[in-house]
């Protein structure tokens, strides 16, 4: 029998700042192994045959850091897309955003647009990157657009699918596990909505650290709580 995955699992990569204070280095050069961490990550979900991986790259609230480390943050979708956009191309993954684009500098948004303009008729997995993304704002965003879209007269012309349909994630599954690395056991304004039925798993490992086994750890735990043959039973 073939084990189970979930169909979206979406990480909420925490614990890039510590890593580097633990190391001597600086926040940056923790977001900067964070990165690395990333990249392996998709590797691994790639093999784990997962359809959609969302990561929090920004949140809304990410703003309010040092300017130096906004700045720097800003700069690592460029010089990441640049670098990796022809390997996503050849390995059929599709990029897509979640988020305000709109109020982030303008090569950074360029840069994102068009790794997800280059990608769009791939069909292979999908990585989501939540980029200037707050769950509240996806909310209101979405509830903004149906009463534009469908000229509402009373509050009960509207249905959660109408919302659904509007979210930033529209279109992907609803992520069936939510992975926290580095150690806090909160949401933090991450997919509000949509993490209504999903798994949570927190983990101490901060995500530079947090590598295929850990991800193979997370994806067990969701098994076993659905009830699922776990991959460790057919692979490892
Ligand atoms: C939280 O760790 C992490 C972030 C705010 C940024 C995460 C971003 C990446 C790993 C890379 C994104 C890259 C691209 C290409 C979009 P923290 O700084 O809050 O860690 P701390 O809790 O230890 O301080």
């Amino acid at each position: 029998m073939n084990a189970q995955i979930p169909k979206h699992i979406a990480i909420t990569m925490d614990g890039n700042g510590r890593w580097g204070k633990a190391r001597g280095l600086s926040r940056s050069e923790g977001h900067f192994a964070g990165v690395k961490a990333m990249e392996k990550v998709i590797d691994a979900c790639i093999s784990l045959r997962v359809e959609a991986l969302t990561l929090y790259a920004f949140s809304t609230e990410n703003w309010s850091r040092p300017l130096d480390e906004v700045n720097y943050l800003m700069s690592l979708p460029i010089k990441f897309f640049h670098e990796k956009l022809p390997q996503f191309m050849k390995r059929n993954i599709r990029i897509r955003t979640s988020g305000n684009l709109k109020k982030v500098p303008f090569p950074t948004r360029v840069a994102i647009e068009k790794a997800v303009k280059r990608t769009r008729n791939n069909d292979g997995m999908v990585v989501n990157f939540a980029f200037n993304y707050g769950g509240r704002d996806d909310i209101v965003q979405a509830i903004k657009a149906v009463v534009r879209e469908k000229d509402v007269s009373g509050s009960q012309d509207i249905t959660e699918m109408d919302i659904e349909k509007h979210l930033y994630t529209n279109g992907l599954p609803s992520p069936d596990l939510m992975i926290r690395t580095g150690g806090e056991q909160r949401i933090s304004n991450f997919l509000l909505w949509q993490a209504a039925e999903a798994e949570l798993y927190f983990t101490d490992v901060y995500f530079p650290d947090f590598d295929e086994t850990d991800l193979k750890e997370a994806v067990c735990c969701w098994q076993k709580q659905r009830g699922y043959v776990s991959i460790y039973e057919k692979s490892m």
